[in-house]
C-alpha cells in the first residue's frame, strides 16, 4: 500500500477521533498492566477513515506484531484455522471486511475469540472426532463499513465496539499539513483548506487529492502548492466545492433525471447509471446521507432539496412523470 510511509504509527500522532482515541489509550494501558492481550475490537464506519492505520497503531502501542486478512479471502475454515495456529502470545489478527466471513468461518472463530482454543474436525464417518486445540491469547481486531451486516453472534464477542466518524475540517488540515511535510513539499495555508474543503471528512481521500495536486504544482509551479494550482488542480480533477466527484454527481442527476428525484430502489439507480450497487452503498451514500443530500425512505432513495440547490436544478415536481 503506498500509503504506508503516511500512516501515523503511534496513537498520540493519530490526528481526530478524539473520543476514540482518548478510550483506546485507557484500554491499551489498563491491558499492559494486568499483561493481558487487548480485548477484541471492532471498528466501523465508512472507508478511508483509518480503520486500517489505527489497527497498526494499536499493534505498535501493544508492542505485538499484527497478522492481517480479510474476509472474503479466509475462505474455508481450514484458511481460518492455519492463519489462527501460527499466532504468537499478544498478536494483533486484523481481519478487514469482517462483515464477509462465511458461517462456516465463523464458527471457528467464536471458541478462538471466548476461549482461546481452536476445534478441529478429524477423521471421517464412524471416525470421526474433534479435537480442541489451545491458542495463545490474541487480539482479534474486526473492520467493516457495516456493523448492521455482522451477526449478532460474532458482533457480540467484541468487548469493544468502536465508529470512526467523518473528519472535522481543522483535523483534515492537520493531516494534510502532515502530509506536505511527510513529502516535503511546499503548500500555502490557503491550498491546505481547499484540499482538506474537498475531501469529504476523509483522510484516505485528502492524501489522493494532495498527490494529484502536487503532480500539478511540480509540473506548473516548481513544487510549491499556491491556493490558485490547488483551485485549478481540484477543478480539473472534477472534484466539487463540496467534493463531489463524478460518479456523485451521476448519482444525483440519475436520481432527479431518470426517477424525479425519488424514492427510488438502490439496484434500479446502480443500474441506470453503471455502477455498482455494493459500491454506491458503501462508498457513496454514506457521504450523501451525511451532508443531507439523499435520504433513505422505505420505498428508497429520495434526493434532497439542499441536493437539487447545489447542482443548481429546480425542483419541479411532477416535470417527468408519464
Ligand atoms: N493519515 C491518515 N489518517 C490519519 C490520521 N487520522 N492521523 C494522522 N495521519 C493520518
Amino acid at each position: 500500500d503506498e500509503d504506508i510511509n503516511l500512516r501515523p504509527q503511534r496513537l498520540e500522532e493519530y490526528i481526530g477521533q478524539t473520543d476514540l482515541k482518548e478510550n483506546f489509550k485507557i484500554f491499551i494501558t489498563a491491558a499492559k498492566q494486568r499483561n493481558e492481550a487487548l480485548d477484541h475490537v471492532l471498528l466501523y464506519g465508512p472507508p478511508g477513515l483509518g480503520k486500517t492505520t489505527l489497527s497498526y497503531i494499536l499493534a505498535h502501542e501493544m508492542g505485538t506484531n499484527i497478522k492481517t486478512a480479510s474476509g472474503p479471502t479466509i475462505e474455508k475454515g481450514g484458511d481460518l484455522a492455519a492463519i489462527l495456529s501460527q499466532l504468537e502470545p499478544g498478536d494483533i489478527l486484523f481481519i478487514d471486511e469482517i462483515h464477509r466471513l462465511s458461517k462456516a468461518v465463523e464458527e471457528i472463530l467464536y471458541p478462538a475469540m471466548e476461549d482461546y482454543c481452536l476445534d478441529i474436525v478429524i477423521g471421517k464417518e464412524s471416525g470421526v472426532r474433534s479435537i480442541r486445540l489451545d491458542l495463545p491469547p490474541f487480539t482479534l481486531v474486526g473492520a467493516t463499513t457495516r456493523a448492521g451486516d455482522l451477526s449478532a453472534p460474532l458482533r457480540d464477542r467484541f468487548g469493544i465496539v468502536s465508529q470512526l466518524e467523518y473528519y472535522e475540517q481543522s483535523d483534515l488540515e492537520k493531516i494534510v499539513w502532515r502530509t506536505s511535510k511527510v513529502m516535503e513539499t511546499e503548500i500555502v495555508p490557503e491550498a491546505v483548506h481547499e484540499i482538506a474543503l474537498r475531501s469529504r471528512g476523509t483522510p484516505r481521500i485528502a492524501n489522493r487529492l494532495f498527490r494529484r495536486v502536487r503532480d500539478f504544482a511540480q509540473v506548473m509551479n516548481n513544487g510549491v502548492i499556491s491556493e490558485d494550482i490547488a483551485k485549478m488542480a481540484l477543478d480539473r480533477l472534477k472534484v466539487d466545492h463540496l467534493g463531489l466527484d463524478d460518479v456523485d454527481h451521476k448519482y444525483l442527476r440519475g436520481i432527479i433525471e431518470r426517477f424525479n428525484g425519488g424514492p427510488v430502489g438502490l439496484e434500479a439507480i446502480a443500474s441506470s447509471i453503471g455502477e455498482e450497487a455494493l459500491t454506491l452503498e458503501d462508498v457513496y451514500e454514506p457521504y450523501l446521507l451525511q451532508i443531507g443530500f439523499i435520504n433513505r425512505t422505505p420505498r428508497g432513495r429520495v434526493v434532497s432539496a439542499k441536493a437539487y440547490r447545489h447542482l443548481k436544478i429546480t425542483f419541479n415536481e411532477g416535470l417527468f412523470d408519464d
